[in-house]
């Protein structure tokens, strides 16, 4: 990014959130400004106000993008959980989780080990984040230290801010598909060397679950994440209950699947565990203490029929603990985040909640991100915070249009969005103040 960008103003209407609505309330949280400037600058955002006040003022030199009043410009979306080896398996048919990387988890992932075909997957991926308002995500490379070597490049080459990390896996996983504990601990160490902190892109450390590391290994990934504590941390837990029960064998001497990771020093801030439908209270309790965060993936959790993930219950104003939400591609059947949007109302329905509209893309965006800490940068739009922004066109389809002549309210509008809308809706995506997609 060079530091003489010439600035751009962005006008149209404005959502973004200067708290948590959930633990706050809407009217204190939720700012909806009708007609909005954001003037950025040098990958930031330099000026940002109901469209009266900043306009008149914009310096001659500032190119006016008005998106007019059926647009919504918000923070770009986060995606909390996401494999990206798995864009080229995603609506593989057939059975739960355990079974499912078995069949079609692991022989895709094997493939990785030719790197023509990683970058490919990897640009397919990056672009698909970009066409549906995706700017920043924490990803799951495969085991191979030049999976994650090849995504950072092209994340690079976008101005990205991404989380992502070498999977570890020293068991029960296909020849071809296992480190060693020495050399898992390796190759994560040399990535984050490389990588961590590098312009935008953090490294993840990423031991993929209990079921497919050693406690060595676990020990291990718990070491790394010592040494370097500004690292995040992902993996998935309680997600199937076959899975939990599996663990529960495999681990008989901890009180829960929690205390496995926590046992091996792997709960913590920047923690990210996958799913989290069958967790009990004291892992709640626990993940709240710590600052963990859960990442929410509800197509993957119906496509998978792992469950319907108790939203309500992980916030519980008693113990909140930070949700986020993940598109878990492969297991995920979109990259659309309206369209998991979609999925996560119907995932509180079925636990007698009806998650709103306005609450729902609070979790999208600003919620994510300080699901990750990293809300003092990314997940909404205010003065000094990163640009990284999606412009969605509020009529994107004759149908939505059509339903949009009988909303009668700004929430209506935004639920409409999220239960018809998919990446058709996203007309523009913007990197660090760059244009990084434009609908066609
Ligand atoms: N648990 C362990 N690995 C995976 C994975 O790749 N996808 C999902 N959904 N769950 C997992
Ligand atoms: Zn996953």
């Amino acid at each position: 990014m060079s530091p003489t960008d010439r600035p751009i103003a962005l006008r149209g209407p404005v959502l973004t959130y200067t708290g948590d609505p959930f633990r706050d309330g809407l009217a204190r949280t939720m700012v909806h400004e009708p007609d909005a400037v954001v003037v950025v600058q040098d990958g930031h955002i330099a000026q940002f106000g109901p469209a009266t006040e900043i306009a008149p003022s914009l310096p001659a030199d500032v190119e006016v993008r008005d998106y007019g009043r059926n647009a919504l410009i918000s923070a770009g979306f986060v995606d909390t959980h996401v494999h990206f080896p798995q864009t080229p398996m995603i609506g593989s048919h057939g059975n739960q989780l355990l079974d499912w990387l078995d069949r079609y988890t692991f022989p895709t992932e094997l493939k990785f080990a030719d790197r023509a075909f990683t970058r490919e997957v990897a640009r397919t991926f990056l672009r698909e984040n970009l066409r549906n308002g995706i700017t920043t995500s924490c990803v799951y490379c495969t085991v191979h230290s030049h999976s994650a070597d090849i995504l950072f490049e092209e994340a690079e080459a976008l101005g990205l801010r991404l989380a992502a990390g070498k999977v570890l896996m020293d068991c029960r996983a296909p020849e071809g598909l296992m480190d060693t504990v020495q050399t898992g601990y390796d190759d994560s160490q040399a990535l984050i060397a490389k990588w961590h902190g590098r312009g935008r892109l953090l490294y993840a450390i990423t031991p993929r679950f209990a079921g497919t590391s050693s406690p060595a290994q676990l020990s291990a990934a718990g070491a790394l994440w010592r040494e370097h504590p500004d690292c995040l941390m992902q993996t998935h837990i309680a997600e199937n209950k076959a899975e939990v029960a599996w663990i529960r064998e495999l681990f008989p001497d901890h009180r829960h699947y929690l205390d496995v990771y926590d046992h091996h020093g792997l709960c913590g801030k920047r923690a990210v565990f996958g799913h989290g439908i069958w967790l009990e209270d004291g892992e709640l309790q626990r993940l709240h203490e710590t600052g963990a965060a859960i990442a929410h993936c509800p197509t993957s959790n119906f496509f998978l029929g792992s469950g319907a993930f108790d939203l309500s219950r992980a916030l519980d104003p008693k113990r909140p603990v930070r949700v986020g939400l993940g598109t878990d591609i492969g297991a995920g059947t979109s990259f659309s985040i309206l369209a998991t949007l979609n999925e996560a109302y119907k995932a509180s329905q079925l636990n007698g909640q009806a998650l709103s509209a306005e609450h729902a893309y609070y979790l999208a965006t600003r919620g994510s991100a300080a699901a990750i800490h990293l809300d003092d940068r990314i997940g909404s739009i205010a003065v000094g915070m990163e640009a990284d922004l999606v412009v969605l066109d509020m009529r994107s389809t004759p149908l939505i249009d059509f339903r949009m002549n009988q909303a009668e309210s700004f929430a209506e509008q935004l639920f409409v969005q999220m239960i018809l809308g998919d990446d058709r809706a996203v007309q523009a995506t913007y990197v660090a103040g760059r244009l990084a997609h434009i609908r066609t």
